[in-house]
């Protein structure tokens, strides 16, 4: 019996009852009072508070953080002064300095506080969350899965508008990538037979720390729980050492990088103790991320979900190369399912056990990784966060790719090149640049066989989260897979005409090797003929002065006595026609959810009423990703409006642009404020038999268009061909007839 599955049931079974999205929903109906949080058609959530514009929301965040910085950096300096003797006056008033900068900090989150709860307490970024997240499950972007039986930790399912927006981003996935770059797309099946996953290491390696409560079996990564207690220690206690401080920052600096031994001696040092329960943990030991199943009845064949879709790229890597033309570079692509039966997860929608991925397979001759398009993106500008600057506690920069690559901080063009459309697929969809950062994967972060990984981070209330991974993964996989199949996942150039090259060539002399070892010839000759160039040049140079040298055979495990009769090594001029090499790839890989989640948060704000006593809920998507482009509303209802406002929506729907009447009779108002809500960026209302208005989610302003005009209007806008700006000058404005009814 697997071991780890006990521990996978128990954390299931405990999962029930943390799903931190059903805990926030308890706290929301306290906050809330009144409303369910799970019906779409309850009335809108009244808040009351302040109003402040998007814009004046994210000023506010910069410096929140900026005092957040001040103040850490004050923090140290009084621990440094502590420790170094100062006057108990220079100490106070440094003190009551730093108490000043807390309290311009407490207003700045006030008034952040103000602008998206009225709850008072809490957490600015937990009461932000909790205005989202109460909005995604109440107008069913998403729901925890199997929610009639409580749920499942880690189990989400999306619902209509989050169906739409996961939809749109793919489609804008494809658009941007498959066919932008001429990609191979494949299908592959999720069920994948062990022999695969052994191949590529995820049998034996594809772990994360684990560590167990002594007294309850209850489970949590070990990591998770090493950072909370620094960034608790270092934001809660200032009695700690200048030097603790500077050691609890390297040490988050570098967790990726621990191996479990230190993780354990960290968390023992620091007497780190079960959170739930205080009780002692366990040492920390690897539990496989993998859901295990059989393939077929018998039992005899064992099978994993996947985790990643890579795996199916690499398996098909031959009949991919000869469907284009046995031809280098090319790339494969392919959208799935991927499954991780995560430890314990406790970030909502952003760590979940079942998951979309979108991944790129680039497949790259190992000599030459430039890119023809390298152009198009080398003068791109944004924070990015090199190794150098995380290690010596800095923080991310703004800098060109074409820097980064000619300073080498970025190892290839081509690598570069995908972190460019990255990160133009991200600001598109509608990621806020400012909390985009590429960050580098530390030296022990990374597989010992990657050239270089970049992980796109975004800043959500959760602080920086991975989206994409961009990683060099130089030739590991398709060699693995060649191992282990037999197939050779391999590439040939050939060359215009035959080229000379000079060839090692090392003879054994078998009759001479057996008589000296005798059983143990055949590894002694293996070891001989598995010399790389430089080894083997040296032997025949020290052959050649001394007459024998001492070498070791690993197989062995000791060294041996070569004499010059039992070895001839000699360089040989060859004529060649091709050259053959197994490909490197690159590899960028998209966590949709996550991606999606994020947006959902950059996208959110609150506005007030035209009355002034309700704040409205918004989301500012972009028409690209908007779950429905466009609303359709009679004004008052009245059978000509209606025929109307069914035409008009037929022929949005004739046009590609998905739309959604109502028809009911409420206001006006509370119809904008409703779709405002879905983040439907243009609502289309008949007032008129022959002309309508057309309004704007986040200026509400009115245009008025002929009826038979309106799909086109609202076609071209939504596609991004124009811009709201554009047809504000090419139609007349309208002003809202009933200024009451608009919010
Ligand atoms: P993490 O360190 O956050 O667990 P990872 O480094 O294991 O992530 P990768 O193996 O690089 O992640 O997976 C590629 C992408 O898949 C990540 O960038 C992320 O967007 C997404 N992803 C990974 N694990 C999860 C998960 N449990 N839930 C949702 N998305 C995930
Ligand atoms: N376009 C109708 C209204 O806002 O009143």
């Amino acid at each position: 019996m697997n071991p780890h599955k006990n521990i996978y049931f128990i954390d299931m079974l405990s999962g029930l009852h943390q799903s931190p999205i059903i805990s926030n929903l308890k706290t929301l109906s306290v906050i809330i009072g009144t409303i369910s949080p799970i019906s779409p058609i309850q009335p809108q959530i009244i808040l009351r508070r302040n109003f402040i514009s998007p814009m004046a929301e994210e000023s506010l965040r910069r410096s929140l953080a900026e005092k957040q910085s001040t103040i850490e950096a004050r923090g140290n300096a009084i621990r440094e002064l502590k420790s170094s003797g100062a006057s108990k006056s220079e100490i106070d008033d440094a003190v009551k300095a730093l108490n000043a900068l807390k309290l311009e900090k407490t207003s700045i989150e006030n008034q952040l506080k103000a602008s998206i709860s009225s709850s008072g307490g809490g957490d600015t970024n937990d009461a932000f969350r909790q205005a989202v997240v109460n909005t995604l499950e109440r107008r069913l972007f998403f729901i925890p899965s199997f929610k009639i039986y409580r749920g499942v930790a880690g189990l989400y399912d999306y619902g209509p508008p989050g169906c739409a927006v996961k939809s749109n981003v793919l489609a804008f996935w494809r658009q941007h990538f498959v066919l932008e770059e001429d990609m191979l797309e494949v299908d592959c099946p999720c069920v994948t037979p062990e022999v695969v996953l052994k191949a590529s290491g995820h049998v034996d390696k594809f772990t994360d720390l684990m560590v167990k409560d002594e007294k309850t079996g209850n489970c949590y990564r070990a990591d998770h729980l090493l950072k909370d207690y620094c960034k608790e220690k270092l934001e809660n206690d200032l009695s700690i050492s200048a030097d603790k401080a500077a050691e609890l920052k390297h040490v988050l600096a570098i967790l990726d990088d621990l191996s479990g031994e230190q993780l354990g001696a960290k968390l023992k040092e620091y007497g780190i103790v079960a959170p739930d329960t205080k009780n002692p943990l366990s040492d920390p030991y690897p539990f496989n991320l993998m859901f295990q199943t059989q393939i077929g009845p018998s039992g005899a064949s064992t099978g994993y979900m996947r985790p990643e879709t890579a795996q199916g790229i690499f398996v098909n890597f031959k009949d991919l190369y000869y469907y284009n033309g046995n031809k280098l570079p090319f790339a494969a692509a392919q959208i799935g399912q991927a499954f991780r039966n995560e430890i314990s997860p406790r970030q909502g929608l952003l760590r979940v056990r079942e998951f979309t991925l979108a991944e790129i397979e680039h497949f790259v001759d190992p000599d030459d990784k430039s890119h023809p398009k390298y152009s198009e993106v080398a003068n791109l500008k944004f924070l990015m966060f090199p190794r150098g600057e995380q290690l010596s506690g800095q923080s991310a920069k703004r800098l060109s790719l074409g820097e980064a690559v000619s300073e080498g901080i970025v190892n290839n063009q081509t690598l570069a090149y995908f972190i460019g459309r990255v990160y133009l697929f991200l600001t598109r969809l509608g990621i806020n640049e400012e909390r985009l950062r590429f960050r580098q994967h530390l030296p022990n972060e990374m597989a010992h066989y990657a050239a270089d990984c970049w992980d796109a981070e975004i800043e959500s209330s959760y602080g920086w989260i991975e989206c994409v991974g961009i990683a060099d993964r130089s030739a590991y996989d398709l060699r693995a897979h060649t191992d282990k199949s037999g197939a050779q996942l391999v590439a040939q150039e050939k060359f215009a005409a035959p080229k000379e090259v000079e060839k090692l060539v090392i003879t054994p002399v078998k009759k001479e090797l057996g008589l000296a070892f005798k059983g143990s010839q055949k590894m002694v000759v293996e070891a001989l003929e598995a010399m790389n160039e430089k080894e083997a040049m040296d032997m025949k140079a020290a052959l050649e002065t001394k007459g024998e040298v001492d070498f070791k055979v690993c197989t062995l495990e000791k060294t041996v006595t070569i004499k010059k009769s039992m070895v001839s090594i000699s360089k040989e001029k060859k004529k060649e026609h091709q050259r053959v090499f197994t490909p490197s790839v690159i590899e960028p890989s998209f966590g949709i959810g996550r991606i999606i989640y994020c947006l959902y948060e950059h996208s959110f704000y609150m506005r007030p009423s035209k009355a002034g006593d309700e704040q409205l809920n918004v989301f500012r998507f972009p028409p690209l990703v908007a779950p429905i482009k466009c609303s359709v509303f009679p004004l008052v209802q009245n059978q000509q409006y209606e025929e109307v406002a069914k035409q008009i929506s037929r022929s949005l729907t004739a046009a590609g642009i998905s739309n959604k009447k109502d028809i009911t009779g409420t206001s006006i108002g509370k119809r904008y404020a409703r779709t405002d809500e879905l983040g439907v960026p243009f609502a289309v209302t008949v007032d008129s038999t022959s002309s309508v208005t057309i309004r704007e989610r986040d200026s509400k302003d009115q245009i008025r268009v002929n009826v038979d005009e309106v799909a086109a209007v609202i076609k071209e806008v939504s596609e991004g061909r124009c811009t709201w700006a554009d047809i504000l000058q090419k139609y007349p404005a309208h002003t809202s007839a009933s200024a009451d009814d608009e919010n």
